[in-house]
């Protein structure tokens, strides 16, 4: 376990084994330095228990990341259930889930994900009152987020731009955007607001002729889009879709989009560096729409300061990307030295409050 690849330092791993109901869990606390570690709940049928483990290291030191460089009093954690679970089991397994995410006293703050719904938090939520807000809020029936998550990536192309090309508006400028879901045709809304020429495709023909109606957007294939001639690509579908061979041929002087773990490799991430593609790490970018749940969930979520808050994505991304030209370092190295910068110095703090 510590000499896992992805085990960074994480405070705590906890192994859930309910023979009663057949629940096999992985709840794994990065780091609590900031605040509770908050983050979903996935429910995954995995090729090997092996991938589960390492989702669950990856997938909470992501949430610490993020939570971090937005600023946020928040931890990082997540967790997975291993599927698959049988439909006439489910409600024991996820109320046997609580109890295992009771037992860890509210270190860590759980919320729906991949293949867990708001539904199956509430039942969550009969053994465990450490079900936050998120549920709802991250979810499609609450206060949907994608439109903060949208406005938090046109501000970070806007700095992109900048940065790669000395442009300081988007008018004019080619922008593909991959996935035209929540967040994507929320983007392409902003964009076009902005003047930007809009190249798009999605799995689903219906988003795509509604993007074309609504914004004049191009329609290309699903497997040309990343390679478009264009000035920037948003990645706004799955994560993983920027692959060592992608970025070999990605022809967009930018990419910044919404996805999570956008980069499938972290040689992919070089390549893209030594290609002078400008790439701006996706959970910095996609950082508005957790900033507008943790809005909800503390009560402080006046739209004007929220989305003053969304809006720092910007001068954030300018100070990466500044670093990454004058150090000579890939912006995701740079960003991830930045959030672990931020948490040994909470860490810190806490323990001298502590001592
Ligand atoms: P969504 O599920 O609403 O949209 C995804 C879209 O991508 C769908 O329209 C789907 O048909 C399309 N798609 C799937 N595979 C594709 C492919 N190979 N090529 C083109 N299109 C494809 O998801 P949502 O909420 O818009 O999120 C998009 C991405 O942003 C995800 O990776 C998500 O994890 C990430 N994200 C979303 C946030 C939010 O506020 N919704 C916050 C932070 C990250």
């Amino acid at each position: 376990m510590f000499d896992h690849p992805d085990f960074d330092a994480h405070e705590k791993v906890l192994f859930v084994n309910d023979a009663a109901t057949g629940l096999r869990a992985i709840i794994a606390v990065h780091s609590t330095a900031l605040g509770a570690a908050a983050g979903g709940c996935r429910l995954w049928s995995y090729a090997a228990d092996a991938d589960a483990l390492t989702d669950a290291l990856r997938l909470s030191r992501g949430m610490s990341y993020k939570n971090a460089m937005a600023d946020l009093p928040m931890g990082g954690g997540k967790s997975v259930i291993l599927g698959p679970v049988a439909s006439e089991k489910r409600e024991a397994v996820l109320e046997a889930f609580g109890r295992a995410v009771d037992t860890l006293s509210g270190q860590y703050i759980t919320a729906e994900d991949v293949g867990v719904s708001v539904a199956d938090m509430q039942i969550v939520a009969r053994t465990t009152k450490h079900v936050s807000g998120l549920s709802a809020a991250a979810g499609k029936s609450g206060g949907d987020p994608s439109p903060f998550t949208a406005r938090g990536v046109r501000v970070g192309i806007e700095s992109a731009v900048r940065a790669r090309l000395g442009r300081t508006e988007l008018a004019g400028l080619s922008v593909a955007v991959q996935g035209l879901g929540h967040v994507g045709m929320y983007l392409c809304q902003e964009l076009n607001e902005m003047g930007a020429n809009l190249i798009v495709a999605d799995i689903n023909p219906a988003r795509v002729s509604e993007a074309q109606m609504r914004f004049g957007a191009v329609g290309v294939s699903v497997d040309d889009i990343l390679t478009q001639p264009v000035d920037v690509v948003a990645p706004c579908a799955l994560g993983g879709t920027i692959t060592e061979y992608v970025a070999r041929y990605i022809r967009a002087s930018v990419v910044a989009g919404a996805a999570n773990n956008q980069l499938l490799t972290a040689e992919a991430g070089r390549i893209l560096g030594e290609r002078g593609v400008l790439y701006a790490p996706d959970y910095v970018i996609n950082a508005g729409g957790i900033i507008m749940v943790q809005g909800e969930i503390s009560g402080d979520n006046d739209a004007d300061l929220i989305r003053a808050r969304v809006d720092a994505i910007g001068p954030r991304l300018d100070a990466i990307f500044a670093t990454a030209k004058s150090d000579n370092v890939i912006t995701n190295e740079v960003a991830d030295s930045m959030a672990r910068v931020k948490l040994d110095a909470a860490r810190r703090m806490r323990a001298r409050i502590a001592a």
